[in-house]
């Protein structure tokens, strides 16, 4: 663990083993240890897993702004660590909102991008109104109603029930209760503000693998079907037994992924 300090904010990065170097950027309200089950990819790779300002072990400076602030913030950071260029970028939900801004406004630090259960497209207006909702439950009553709000909605419905789900059920619970109510509620406030991506990313031509969760329920794979229509190029992967939690629900079939999309590009 390297504690970077950006001036404004440190944030708390999490690298492991050399190689080409991939990025991974957490959802929303996590942080870097929904990357757990990565770890064996630190065998081929460099791994470097930030948590995101304000979670985690990273400080929120002046707090959370917009998506935007938290790509210029990985920018920062990669140009702290010497990956100025090359690296291939993944991010699950919100990191996928995160890495879509990177895309766009930093293209020359990466060479291959991976969306993991996210969209493009702004909120709704019912999306919002429900975020707006949660942000003031949360300012009430701590980060625990986020957690309740939350966790059941997250993995495959299939596997309700089973041990191995019941594990990640309290990572999850465990990583957004040490989420402060300051953070969740100004995430919230910035997942509700970000802009669609539709046409920004349509002018991103870099090598792009999709993996999205058959039952994920926040971002169905419907909505990652649309972005092929905004990026031909894209290759899509469904992973069955899946909701929206892919890389912890199946860590083989999402690891693989990985190691054959790097191979490949
Ligand atoms: C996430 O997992 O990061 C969130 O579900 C993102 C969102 O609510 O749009």
């Amino acid at each position: 663990m390297n504690q970077i300090d950006l001036g404004d904010v440190m944030l708390t990065v999490h690298s492991r083993g050399s190689g080409p170097p991939l990025v991974l950027l957490h959802g929303f309200p996590f942080d870097h240890r929904m990357w757990s089950g990565q770890e064996p990819l630190a065998d081929s790779l460099r791994v470097v897993a930030p948590d995101l300002r304000g979670f985690g072990g990273s400080t929120a400076g002046d707090g959370i702004e917009s998506i935007r602030q938290l790509a210029d913030d990985v920018a920062r950071l990669m140009d702290a660590l010497h990956l100025k260029t090359g690296a291939i970028l993944c991010g699950l939900s919100m990191g996928g909102y995160v890495a879509q801004q990177l895309a766009v406004h930093h293209p020359s630090k990466f060479r291959g991008l991976i969306l993991v259960d996210t969209r493009l497209e702004a909120d709704t207006d019912a999306v919002r109104a429900g975020r707006a909702e949660l942000a003031a439950s949360v300012g009430r009553l701590g980060s625990r109603v986020a957690a309740e709000a939350m966790v059941p909605k997250l993995l495959a419905a299939s596997t309700a029930g089973s041990p191995a789900r019941r594990t990640v059920e309290e990572e999850l619970r465990r990583m957004i209760l040490s989420t402060s109510p300051e953070t969740i509620i100004a995430a919230l406030a910035a997942l509700a503000a970000r802009p669609d991506m539709r046409s920004a990313m349509a002018a991103v031509r870099v090598p792009t693998l999709l993996v999205v969760g058959e039952e994920d329920v926040i971002t169905p794979p419907e909505a990652m079907r649309t972005i092929l229509d905004v990026m031909p190029h894209a290759e899509l992967l469904v992973v069955p037994g899946c909701g929206h939690m892919t890389p912890m629900e199946r860590p083989e079939i999402f690891n693989r992924a990985m190691i054959d999309f790097v191979a490949r590009i």
